[in-house]
């Protein structure tokens, strides 16, 4: 087996684009290695997530800060090789980004070395430059808006984000201005619904949502807590697929089959 990712996804920005603007939701979950990618893939997933998540699930972390760029295109190039439709969307880790330099070098290691299809960064206002640079120079680009797990210790905890006025016509701003400088798709966590509502009807590119409610374009979770083996405190916005069926394939189908037809999530995954 080559230890070089080569990336077959067949589905790309531009369907994601296709989908948004025929009112068809996608579906994305995080994978950390080719067995669990190669289920995702047969079950029709649409955007496999190599997250630094992976810091907390699979390293036993208490947070995303300490996961390594090593880390990261480790486990995206197993990833890759497990996947021949989905397309492979890869976390650039903290303080991998600190730099526009330093983030289009990181940024083609993620492409070149771990298979990469698109890179996903977490929004800052120093991003703004990054993100039309990465689209200057063909790197396609994700921006993770809302709860940002890096910055944990300036946000004093895990919180819903955009709660007040203030905050919330920032981040439509923010999502405008991103748009602008041409990401290609844009990624809400634990925002409140009618918020991210307004910024998906805002915006032309595809937006997904974790905790942000079933009025988004396409829907994104943690694999590990779908399968209920995350360890630590279960969150609202998840759902457990283990609980009604007997093997893993089953739970990734029903999630798929769910985000398309508008079941998940419903008001008990969402904020308000
Ligand atoms: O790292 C990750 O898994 C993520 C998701 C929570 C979206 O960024």
């Amino acid at each position: 087996m080559s230890s070089q990712a080569s990336p077959k996804g067949v589905v790309t920005v531009k369907n994601l684009r296709k989908y948004k603007a025929t009112g068809k939701k996608f579906t994305s979950l995080t994978a950390y290695d080719a067995a669990f990618a190669a289920v995702l893939d047969e079950a029709g997933i649409d955007v496999v997530l190599v997250g630094d998540s992976l810091g907390m699930v699979v390293q036993g972390l208490d947070t995303t800060i300490p996961v390594s760029m090593d880390d990261i295109i480790y486990h995206s190039q197993t990833v890759a090789r497990g996947l021949q439709r989905a397309m492979l969307m890869v976390d650039m880790p903290f303080m991998s980004y600190a730099t526009e330099e330093q983030a289009l070098h990181n940024a083609s290691r993620l492409m070149k070395e771990g298979g990469a299809q698109i890179v996903k960064l977490e929004w800052g206002a120093l991003q703004l430059g990054m993100v039309r640079r990465f689209t200057e120079c063909g790197i396609p680009v994700c921006a993770h808006l809302g709860l940002t797990p890096q910055t944990y210790f300036k946000m004093g905890g895990y919180k819903v984000q955009g709660r007040d006025d203030l905050t919330a016509s920032r981040m439509l701003d923010d999502a405008l201005a991103l748009e602008e400088a041409g990401a290609d798709v844009l990624l809400l966590e634990c925002v409140p619904r009618e918020l991210a509502k307004k910024i998906t009807e805002s915006v032309s590119t595809p937006v997904i949502g974790i905790g942000a409610g079933p009025d988004v374009d396409g829907q994104v979770l943690v694999l590990y807590d779908i399968l209920d083996i995350a360890p630590g405190k279960r969150t609202r916005f998840s759902k457990n697929y283990m609980r009604n069926n007997g093997a893993i394939q089953d739970a990734i189908k029903q999630y798929d089959q769910e985000v398309r037809d508008g079941t998940f999530p419903s008001d008990e995954h969402s904020f308000e």
